[in-house]
């Protein structure tokens, strides 16, 4: 099929590469030149692993292009909005002046029968307003909502291989033909089982926003147990562990920690609790604002376990921040813990030495006042106190007896709870985590 991706960043860059990969003909469309070119020369502007690999077979094949004119759409029939849609400057609510821009570049090179697919997450109501529009702008082009759910790290496998395929549809015979175009574009993940839902608009946008809203409070639902055990002297882990075991509930997620970051939970459960307020329901998600809540909590909790350990004196003190993206096999650091624990340190005078497999550069760019070294046993090398924020597996392989001969202060705060307490404390250390005896 020939299919046009607009905006390639995170989600639009790997589902060009994805859907080329699946054998279709694409072309990728951005207004960034710098981004363009990266992607057209096989170099993704970011890091995910498989990411590479796809990008320069499919470029080879000739199945993939990329360009910064939108005119380069007009041959395709199948066309994927992958925007993004951030928060807005002071308010809660997304900002979806990239997705209105995108629509409006699009409509006149549509040709009735084209099949119009919204990936970016939107508030619900969204999409009827853009098919009312499309209407008259793009006459006989069918609007569908097709959220993502693919998960930064696993990307690629998450894009060709989807545990589940929404479409929103139109009713009536568009919803029909547009649901029966997107089965054919997807026909691998389907013929290998992927189940596919075929619904209205409103239920597309919102299994998306849910599903993270789902995601981020079963996390912090998790942060607040580890709140009760940290003042009853329980372990979070160990309860985790045997809630787990509940197949109701599941052991996945259930992770107490420093908490979510990320480009999509933090932003997607602030946009879902104001778009509920819009619509005369605030009270419904109101819960959600105490989710985020708890999650912001955690990360003061493990500043207030440093500043503890080092019996209040923080000002001076040397301290090595393990991790800077918002989780591991990720260089993202949009509203990461970890580095938001960084920048906090620093402001209390810590002289704060940070490192990251992948994220040093982006931490660097974000905050260029923190020092940041590649390289962990620089960070660790005299340290006052150390502090693991992302639970990268160099990080959890530290052998502890090597790194208490590179410190000077054996006190280690795991933020995410993901190092062998006792081995760490058989070596010398103070070791505290989150809702940890
Ligand atoms: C998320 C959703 O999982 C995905 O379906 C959606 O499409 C986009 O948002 P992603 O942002 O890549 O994906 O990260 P995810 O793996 O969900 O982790 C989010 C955050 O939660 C990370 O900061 C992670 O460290 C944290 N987390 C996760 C925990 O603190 N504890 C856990 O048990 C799990």
């Amino acid at each position: 099929m020939k299919i046009s991706v607009i905006g390639c960043g995170y989600l639009g860059a790997v589902h060009a590469a994805a859907m080329a990969e699946l054998g279709h003909e694409v072309v990728g469309i951005d207004v960034d030149s710098a981004r363009i070119e990266s992607l057209a020369a096989a170099i993704p502007p970011f890091f995910e692993p498989g990411l590479p690999e796809i990008l320069a077979s499919a470029t080879a094949s000739g199945r993939l292009r990329f360009s910064t004119d939108i005119s380069e759409v007009a041959d395709a029939t199948v066309h994927f909005v992958a925007v993004g849609t951030p928060q807005q400057h002071g308010s809660h609510a997304a900002d979806l002046r990239f997705v209105d821009a995108a629509f409006v570049a699009l409509a006149p090179y549509l040709k009735p029968g084209d099949v119009v697919a919204g990936k970016s997450t939107v508030p619900v109501g969204t999409a009827s307003r853009l098919s009312a529009r499309l209407a008259s702008t793009a006459p006989g082009a069918i609007l569908t909502w097709n959220p993502e759910f693919l998960r930064e790290g696993f990307a690629v496998t998450d894009t060709i291989s989807p545990d589940r395929l929404v479409y929103g549809v139109p009713g009536g015979d568009e919803g029909a033909r547009a649901a029966g175009v997107l089965d054919e574009v997807y026909a691998s993940a389907i013929e290998g089982g992927t189940p596919v839902v075929v619904t209205d608009y409103a239920t597309a946008e919102l299994v998306k926003v849910s599903a993270n809203a789902f995601l981020a409070t079963k996390i912090s639902f998790i942060n607040a147990m580890a709140e009760i055990a940290e003042v009853t002297g329980a372990d979070v882990t160990a309860l985790a562990d045997a809630i787990g075991y509940d197949a109701r509930i599941g052991r996945r997620f259930l992770n107490a920690g420093v908490g979510f970051g990320g480009g999509c939970l933090p932003k997607d459960i602030r946009a879902f609790t104001a778009r509920a307020e819009e619509l005369g329901r605030g009270e419904s998600l109101a819960f959600l604002k105490e989710v985020d809540q708890i999650n912001l909590r955690r990360r003061q909790r493990v500043i207030d376990l440093v500043v503890e350990l080092l019996d209040g004196q923080v000002n001076g003190k040397r301290i090595a921040v393990l991790g800077l993206a918002f989780k591991p096999h990720s260089d993202d650091v949009r509203d990461s813990p970890a580095l938001d624990v960084a920048v906090q340190l620093r402001g209390l005078g810590a002289k704060v030495v940070a490192t990251d497999p992948q994220a040093v550069a982006n931490a660097r760019r974000r905050h260029p006042q923190l020092r940041y070294t590649d390289d962990v046993l620089t960070a660790l090398d005299d340290a006052d106190a150390v502090v693991l924020v992302t639970e990268w597996p160099e990080y959890k392989a530290l052998d502890p007896v090597q790194v208490a001969g590179l410190v000077r202060g054996t006190v280690i705060v795991d933020g995410r709870n993901c190092l062998d307490a006792e081995q760490w404390r058989a070596a010398g250390w103070t070791y505290r985590g989150l809702g940890r005896r």
